[in-house]
């Protein structure tokens, strides 16, 4: 049998990324070392403390040597040292438009044991996944100010959506469904009804690219409307395809009634190229080094990079621990008072990962 290596780019980040990143990281090498692959992990300082040092957020020779890589590792950008938007935008933009990775995959799933504020409703009802476009839309930066810190400022930003964009990530969405294979529905979530030119053509790709896809439910629904189904009815929902800022926008309800940012992950997809998983959670500044946050939004980003990568089984078991962790009594909630240290509760899906392997 051929011995199967990857290469993994880590960024650990600022604030809580490094520990998080680190169980993740115990995560991989447990795994690895039960399912027989090897992988080689190359760091980067990435974040806060090298831009105060030496004003780079992250260099192009950087992008060019990223995109050699199977997969990337990303803890946490942001730092209340540096303006807001910096961080955001020079690396974590920087890296899904450079890298293009075109689509942000979030998967909304409670999981057994977790709380959800939706009364009523249990893992059974929230799972869906939404496919955020990742390269276009408002986080696209075209735009300007006009007489700015005038009392006549006006300040422009536009929302880009090229058919190019618009298709392959639709696209992508409807093989995601099929690939899936649940309720076989992909939700279209936009505002047509007022963004009459720029979600006229999601609209119509929509259509164009369904046609290709009888098998497959099409729905359509409003962001506003969206949001209310999303914790009214969210059983309906299997696939959501939507832009780049509803996207934002609706992940983080969908982050919430999952169970909260502790448990959310998400990954940047570019299907023909290198891949980025993160939690969806920020660097949470205020809990730094302090062995408290729980890891396991981390480790199922990790889940999602395996999967990535080919080594689908090993990404099963990485799942199946998590879920025996939550499940296991030991975690009063995700919070940040979960009665379990950051380091253990890494350990617990280690220990689960042997218990479930041997
Ligand atoms: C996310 C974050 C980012 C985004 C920020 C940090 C730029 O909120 O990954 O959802 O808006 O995409
Ligand atoms: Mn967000």
């Amino acid at each position: 049998m051929s011995t199967r290596e990857y290469q993994i780019a880590v960024i650990p980040g600022d604030g809580v990324g490094p520990e998080i990143t680190r169980e993740a990281i115990k995560v991989l090498k447990t795994i690895a070392d039960k399912q027989g692959f090897k992988f080689k992990l190359i760091n980067y300082d990435f974040g806060a403390e090298r831009y105060l040092k030496t004003k780079e957020t992250l260099p192009d020779s950087a992008l060019e040597e990223l995109k050699q890589m199977d997969a990337i590792y990303l803890g946490a950008v942001g730092d209340p040292r540096v303006e807001p938007g910096i961080l955001e935008k020079g690396i974590l933009l920087k890296l899904r438009f450079g890298l293009d990775q075109y689509i942000n995959l979030r998967p909304v799933k409670l999981y057994p044991g977790v709380w959800t504020p939706l009364k009523d409703k249990g893992p059974e009802d929230i799972d869906f996944v939404v496919v955020r476009e990742n390269t276009e839309g408002l986080y696209l930066g075209v735009g300007g100010f006009v007489k700015k810190d005038t009392p006549d400022e006006v300040a422009v930003q536009e929302m880009v959506n090229t058919r190019k964009g618009v298709e392959r990530c639709i696209r992508y969405a409807f093989e995601y469904t099929r690939k899936r294979n649940k309720k076989r529905k992909l939700t279209l979530c936009d505002k047509a009804n007022v963004l009459t030119y720029a979600h006229d053509l999601w609209r119509r790709t929509f259509k164009r690219v369904g046609d290709e896809y009888p098998d497959i439910e099409k729905d359509f629904a409003f962001v506003d409307a969206t949001c209310m189904w999303m914790i009214k009815n969210p059983e309906w929902f299997d696939v959501i395809v939507t832009c780049n800022m509803f996207g934002d926008i609706i992940t983080d309800l969908g982050a919430i009634i999952q169970g909260g940012l502790g448990i959310a992950a998400g990954a940047n997809i570019n299907p023909e190229g290198v891949s980025m998983f993160e939690p969806i959670h920020g660097s949470a500044p205020k809990y730094a080094g302090k062995n408290v946050i729980n890891p396991l939004a981390a480790i199922s980003a990790m889940q999602m990079l395996l999967d990535n990568i080919g080594e689908k089984k090993a990404a099963e078991i990485v799942e199946k621990a998590i879920v025996k962790t939550l499940t296991s009594g030991k975690l009063k909630d995700l919070s940040t008072r979960s009665g379990a240290k950051t380091d253990e509760i890494g350990n617990m899906v280690a220990d689960n990962i042997l218990s479930l392997v041997s």
